[in-house]
Protein backbone atom coordinates (compact mmCIF):
# COMPACT_ATOMS: atom_id res chain seq x y z
CA UNK A 1 0.00 0.00 0.00
CA UNK A 2 1.37 3.10 -1.01
CA UNK A 3 -0.03 5.23 2.00
CA UNK A 4 -0.23 3.77 5.52
CA UNK A 5 -3.85 3.20 6.62
CA UNK A 6 -5.49 6.56 7.76
CA UNK A 7 -7.43 6.36 10.95
CA UNK A 8 -9.62 9.59 11.57
CA UNK A 9 -12.04 10.39 14.26
CA UNK A 10 -14.49 12.73 13.75
CA UNK A 11 -16.12 13.92 17.00
CA UNK A 12 -18.54 16.16 15.12
CA UNK A 13 -20.40 18.59 17.59
CA UNK A 14 -19.16 16.72 20.46
CA UNK A 15 -16.27 17.19 22.98
CA UNK A 16 -15.81 19.49 25.85
CA UNK A 17 -12.10 20.70 27.85
CA UNK A 18 -12.80 17.64 29.80
CA UNK A 19 -12.19 15.28 26.69
CA UNK A 20 -8.88 16.45 26.12
CA UNK A 21 -7.94 13.29 28.25
CA UNK A 22 -9.44 10.96 25.90
CA UNK A 23 -7.10 12.89 22.98
CA UNK A 24 -4.40 12.86 25.13
CA UNK A 25 -5.20 8.79 25.65
CA UNK A 26 -5.50 8.44 22.26
CA UNK A 27 -2.37 10.69 21.26
CA UNK A 28 -0.50 8.04 23.52
CA UNK A 29 -1.63 4.91 21.99
CA UNK A 30 -0.87 6.35 18.64
CA UNK A 31 2.49 6.18 19.30
CA UNK A 32 2.31 2.17 20.23
CA UNK A 33 1.21 2.18 16.28
CA UNK A 34 3.84 3.95 14.05
CA UNK A 35 2.90 2.43 11.34
CA UNK A 36 -0.89 3.93 11.37
CA UNK A 37 -1.71 7.41 10.54
CA UNK A 38 -4.63 8.56 13.15
CA UNK A 39 -5.99 12.04 13.42
CA UNK A 40 -8.94 13.71 15.67
CA UNK A 41 -11.44 16.20 14.30
CA UNK A 42 -12.74 17.86 17.39
CA UNK A 43 -15.25 20.83 17.35
CA UNK A 44 -13.58 24.20 16.35
CA UNK A 45 -12.93 25.41 19.76
CA UNK A 46 -10.90 22.54 21.08
CA UNK A 47 -8.95 22.38 17.61
CA UNK A 48 -5.78 24.76 19.04
CA UNK A 49 -6.01 22.53 22.81
CA UNK A 50 -5.72 19.38 20.88
CA UNK A 51 -2.76 20.50 18.76
CA UNK A 52 -1.32 21.60 21.85
CA UNK A 53 -1.58 18.72 23.77
CA UNK A 54 -0.99 16.20 21.14
CA UNK A 55 2.31 15.24 19.01
CA UNK A 56 1.84 11.94 17.48
CA UNK A 57 -1.34 12.23 15.89
CA UNK A 58 -3.09 15.01 13.23
CA UNK A 59 -5.30 17.29 13.89
CA UNK A 60 -8.38 18.40 11.62
CA UNK A 61 -11.52 20.43 11.28
CA UNK A 62 -14.68 19.42 10.23
CA UNK A 63 -15.38 22.10 8.04
CA UNK A 64 -13.43 25.24 6.16
CA UNK A 65 -15.47 28.17 3.98
CA UNK A 66 -14.55 28.23 0.35
CA UNK A 67 -12.58 31.18 0.63
CA UNK A 68 -9.43 32.43 2.53
CA UNK A 69 -11.06 35.33 4.80
CA UNK A 70 -13.44 38.11 4.88
CA UNK A 71 -16.91 38.93 5.85
CA UNK A 72 -18.41 35.37 6.68
CA UNK A 73 -19.68 35.06 10.23
CA UNK A 74 -19.70 32.13 11.95
CA UNK A 75 -17.34 30.27 9.80
CA UNK A 76 -13.68 29.35 9.51
CA UNK A 77 -11.26 29.10 6.37
CA UNK A 78 -8.82 26.23 5.30
CA UNK A 79 -5.76 28.92 5.97
CA UNK A 80 -6.98 29.64 9.59
CA UNK A 81 -6.87 25.78 10.14
CA UNK A 82 -3.28 25.60 8.56
CA UNK A 83 -2.27 29.27 10.74
CA UNK A 84 -3.37 26.52 14.59
CA UNK A 85 -1.00 23.24 13.30
CA UNK A 86 -4.22 21.31 11.67
CA UNK A 87 -3.43 18.69 9.20
CA UNK A 88 -6.27 18.49 7.54
CA UNK A 89 -10.17 19.09 7.27
CA UNK A 90 -13.06 16.94 6.22
CA UNK A 91 -15.67 18.18 3.91
CA UNK A 92 -19.03 17.14 2.21
CA UNK A 93 -19.59 15.29 5.52
CA UNK A 94 -23.37 14.00 4.67
CA UNK A 95 -24.36 15.74 7.92
CA UNK A 96 -23.09 19.34 6.22
CA UNK A 97 -24.94 18.33 3.03
CA UNK A 98 -27.62 17.60 5.06
CA UNK A 99 -28.28 20.37 7.89
CA UNK A 100 -26.37 23.22 5.58
CA UNK A 101 -27.32 22.30 2.04
CA UNK A 102 -23.93 21.50 0.92
CA UNK A 103 -23.91 20.85 -2.77
CA UNK A 104 -21.19 18.66 -4.59
CA UNK A 105 -19.44 22.12 -6.30
CA UNK A 106 -19.26 23.51 -2.82
CA UNK A 107 -18.00 20.54 -1.56
CA UNK A 108 -15.42 20.65 -4.75
CA UNK A 109 -14.55 24.38 -3.60
CA UNK A 110 -14.10 23.81 -0.41
CA UNK A 111 -11.76 20.95 -1.02
CA UNK A 112 -9.70 23.36 -3.42
CA UNK A 113 -9.23 26.07 -0.22
CA UNK A 114 -8.11 23.43 1.83
CA UNK A 115 -5.55 22.13 -0.76
CA UNK A 116 -4.24 25.86 -1.49
CA UNK A 117 -4.10 26.24 2.81
CA UNK A 118 -1.59 23.39 2.37
CA UNK A 119 -4.15 20.82 4.06
CA UNK A 120 -4.93 17.10 3.63
CA UNK A 121 -8.57 16.90 2.43
CA UNK A 122 -10.84 14.16 3.50
CA UNK A 123 -14.14 14.64 0.97
CA UNK A 124 -16.88 12.47 1.88
CA UNK A 125 -19.28 10.75 -0.05
CA UNK A 126 -22.42 8.56 0.33
CA UNK A 127 -25.88 7.14 -0.54
CA UNK A 128 -29.25 7.39 1.44
CA UNK A 129 -31.25 3.98 1.88
CA UNK A 130 -33.36 5.03 -0.34
CA UNK A 131 -30.87 5.23 -2.83
CA UNK A 132 -29.28 1.82 -2.30
CA UNK A 133 -32.36 -0.09 -1.93
CA UNK A 134 -33.06 1.90 -5.46
CA UNK A 135 -30.02 0.26 -7.03
CA UNK A 136 -28.66 3.72 -7.34
CA UNK A 137 -25.95 3.91 -5.02
CA UNK A 138 -22.87 3.34 -7.33
CA UNK A 139 -24.47 5.83 -9.89
CA UNK A 140 -25.06 8.45 -6.90
CA UNK A 141 -21.76 7.86 -5.14
CA UNK A 142 -20.23 8.24 -8.23
CA UNK A 143 -21.56 11.06 -9.30
CA UNK A 144 -20.52 12.98 -6.04
CA UNK A 145 -17.09 11.78 -6.36
CA UNK A 146 -16.90 13.36 -9.76
CA UNK A 147 -18.42 16.65 -8.70
CA UNK A 148 -16.33 17.33 -5.93
CA UNK A 149 -13.20 16.16 -6.64
CA UNK A 150 -11.18 19.17 -6.69
CA UNK A 151 -9.18 20.74 -9.88
CA UNK A 152 -5.61 19.88 -9.30
CA UNK A 153 -3.32 20.28 -12.25
CA UNK A 154 0.46 20.04 -13.64
CA UNK A 155 3.59 19.56 -11.18
CA UNK A 156 1.11 20.13 -8.30
CA UNK A 157 -1.86 17.61 -8.99
CA UNK A 158 0.75 14.36 -7.73
CA UNK A 159 1.55 16.71 -4.16
CA UNK A 160 -1.79 17.18 -3.82
CA UNK A 161 -3.11 13.89 -4.70
CA UNK A 162 -1.26 12.72 -2.08
CA UNK A 163 -2.98 14.74 0.32
CA UNK A 164 -6.28 14.06 -0.81
CA UNK A 165 -8.50 11.19 0.70
CA UNK A 166 -12.05 10.36 -0.42
CA UNK A 167 -14.63 8.65 2.17
CA UNK A 168 -17.01 6.76 1.70
CA UNK A 169 -19.78 6.94 4.41
CA UNK A 170 -23.35 4.95 3.25
CA UNK A 171 -25.73 7.83 4.80
CA UNK A 172 -27.95 5.01 6.81
CA UNK A 173 -24.63 3.45 8.02
CA UNK A 174 -23.83 6.56 10.03
CA UNK A 175 -24.29 6.33 13.58
CA UNK A 176 -26.42 3.63 13.14
CA UNK A 177 -24.83 0.46 14.15
CA UNK A 178 -25.71 -0.82 10.73
CA UNK A 179 -22.50 -1.41 9.09
CA UNK A 180 -22.42 -1.78 4.86
CA UNK A 181 -21.38 -5.28 4.08
CA UNK A 182 -17.79 -5.42 3.02
CA UNK A 183 -18.47 -7.07 0.29
CA UNK A 184 -20.41 -3.73 -0.82
CA UNK A 185 -17.63 -1.29 0.57
CA UNK A 186 -15.18 -3.65 -1.43
CA UNK A 187 -17.64 -3.15 -4.61
CA UNK A 188 -18.13 0.90 -3.71
CA UNK A 189 -14.34 1.68 -2.86
CA UNK A 190 -13.82 -0.20 -6.54
CA UNK A 191 -16.10 1.71 -8.34
CA UNK A 192 -14.71 5.35 -6.74
CA UNK A 193 -11.05 4.22 -7.30
CA UNK A 194 -12.01 3.60 -11.05
CA UNK A 195 -13.65 7.35 -11.22
CA UNK A 196 -10.60 8.36 -9.74
CA UNK A 197 -8.41 6.82 -12.63
CA UNK A 198 -10.69 8.62 -14.89
CA UNK A 199 -9.48 12.06 -13.35
CA UNK A 200 -5.97 11.83 -12.51
CA UNK A 201 -5.00 8.67 -14.22
CA UNK A 202 -2.15 6.42 -12.70
CA UNK A 203 -1.55 9.73 -10.05
CA UNK A 204 -4.77 8.72 -8.46
CA UNK A 205 -2.82 5.77 -6.88
CA UNK A 206 -1.96 8.55 -4.65
CA UNK A 207 -5.65 9.13 -3.24
CA UNK A 208 -6.79 6.87 -0.34
CA UNK A 209 -10.47 6.15 0.08
CA UNK A 210 -11.62 5.55 3.63
CA UNK A 211 -14.97 4.21 5.10
CA UNK A 212 -17.20 5.18 7.40
CA UNK A 213 -20.35 3.65 9.02
CA UNK A 214 -20.37 2.50 12.36
CA UNK A 215 -16.89 1.41 12.40
CA UNK A 216 -16.11 0.07 15.43
CA UNK A 217 -12.90 -2.14 17.55
CA UNK A 218 -14.61 -5.61 16.55
CA UNK A 219 -15.56 -5.09 13.03
CA UNK A 220 -12.77 -3.16 12.04
CA UNK A 221 -10.51 -5.79 11.25
CA UNK A 222 -12.47 -6.79 8.23
CA UNK A 223 -13.06 -3.69 6.73
CA UNK A 224 -9.81 -2.64 6.66
CA UNK A 225 -8.30 -5.65 5.65
CA UNK A 226 -10.50 -5.14 2.31
CA UNK A 227 -9.37 -4.49 -0.83
CA UNK A 228 -9.69 -0.85 -1.29
CA UNK A 229 -10.03 0.12 2.49
CA UNK A 230 -7.16 2.65 3.00
CA UNK A 231 -8.88 3.92 6.24
CA UNK A 232 -11.75 4.66 9.09
CA UNK A 233 -13.29 7.67 9.24
CA UNK A 234 -14.97 6.99 12.73
CA UNK A 235 -18.04 8.95 14.31
CA UNK A 236 -19.38 7.56 17.57
CA UNK A 237 -16.41 5.56 18.41
CA UNK A 238 -13.44 8.06 18.37
CA UNK A 239 -14.57 9.87 21.25
CA UNK A 240 -13.33 7.63 23.90
CA UNK A 241 -9.78 6.05 23.50
CA UNK A 242 -10.80 2.40 24.87
CA UNK A 243 -13.14 2.91 21.89
CA UNK A 244 -10.76 4.55 19.13
CA UNK A 245 -7.69 2.70 20.05
CA UNK A 246 -8.78 -0.98 19.07
CA UNK A 247 -9.60 0.31 15.81
CA UNK A 248 -6.49 1.95 15.17
CA UNK A 249 -4.58 -1.34 16.59
CA UNK A 250 -7.04 -3.34 13.74
CA UNK A 251 -5.01 -0.91 11.30
CA UNK A 252 -1.50 -1.55 12.61
O1 LIG B 1 -17.63 10.83 9.90
C1 LIG B 1 -17.82 9.68 10.66
C2 LIG B 1 -19.16 9.16 10.54
O2 LIG B 1 -20.15 9.89 9.95
C3 LIG B 1 -19.48 7.82 11.03
O3 LIG B 1 -20.09 8.00 12.27
O4 LIG B 1 -20.78 7.28 14.48
O5 LIG B 1 -21.30 5.86 12.48
O6 LIG B 1 -18.96 6.03 13.28
P1 LIG B 1 -20.31 6.71 13.20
Amino acid sequence: MAHRPYIVGNWKMNGSRAMLTEARAIDRGAQRCPDVQVALAPPFPFLALLREETSNIGIGGQDCHTAAKGAHTGDVSAAMLADIGADVVIVGHSERRRDHGETDAIVKAKAEAALAAGLGVIICVGETLDERDAGQAEAVVGGQVDASLPLVQGAAEAAALGKLSLAYEPVWAIGTGRVAAVEDVIAMHASIGARLVAAFGDAAAKVRILYGGSVNGENASALLASPGVGGALVGGASLTADAFLPIVAAAA
